[in-house]
């Protein structure tokens, strides 16, 4: 009971995230980062492949360093930089990030639209 009731409102918790206004307060309780990040899926199940398989190591997993999932906070100021700067990070590598990711399967649309999930950005 207390299970589907956590579900129901993490699921509330991802509908919500995903019609946030572009400058609604951001979460900032590291708990509720750590859960959203943990529960995120790409909803397209060829992205939720490439995604489980490289970027969720360290997207997916709270306490890695990398920005999380869904973590606004973490993402919008990257988010601001602009695709073609955000994609040059990931050809290239930065700091802790790995250079590709760790995915040898994804093509440049894959890569798009993986940091458009993992920042929460679907409609840019
Ligand atoms: C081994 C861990 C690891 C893996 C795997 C990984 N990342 Fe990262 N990623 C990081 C870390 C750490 C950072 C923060 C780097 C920094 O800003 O210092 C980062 C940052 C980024 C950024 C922001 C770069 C910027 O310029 O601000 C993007 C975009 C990104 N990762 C995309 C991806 C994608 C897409 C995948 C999967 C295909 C992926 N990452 C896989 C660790 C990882």
């Amino acid at each position: 009971m207390r299970r589907a009731l956590l579900a129901t409102a993490l699921i509330g918790l991802l509908t919500a995230g995903c019609s946030r206004p572009h400058h609604a307060p951001v979460e900032t309780d590291p708990a509720k980062i750590a859960a959203r990040a943990l529960a995120m899926q790409p909803t397209d199940p060829k992205l939720a492949g490439l995604y489980s398989t490289s970027c969720r190591a360290c997207h997916g997993t709270p306490g890695s360093g990398a920005p999380l999932a869904g973590d606004h906070g973490a993402w919008d100021a990257r988010w601001d930089k602009g695709l073609p700067a955000l994609m040059r990070s990931i050809v290239s590598g930065k700091n802790g990030m790995p250079a590709g990711g760790q995915c040898f399967a994804c093509t440049p649309g894959d890569y798009k639209a993986l940091v458009r999930f993992m920042a929460d950005e679907p409609e840019h």
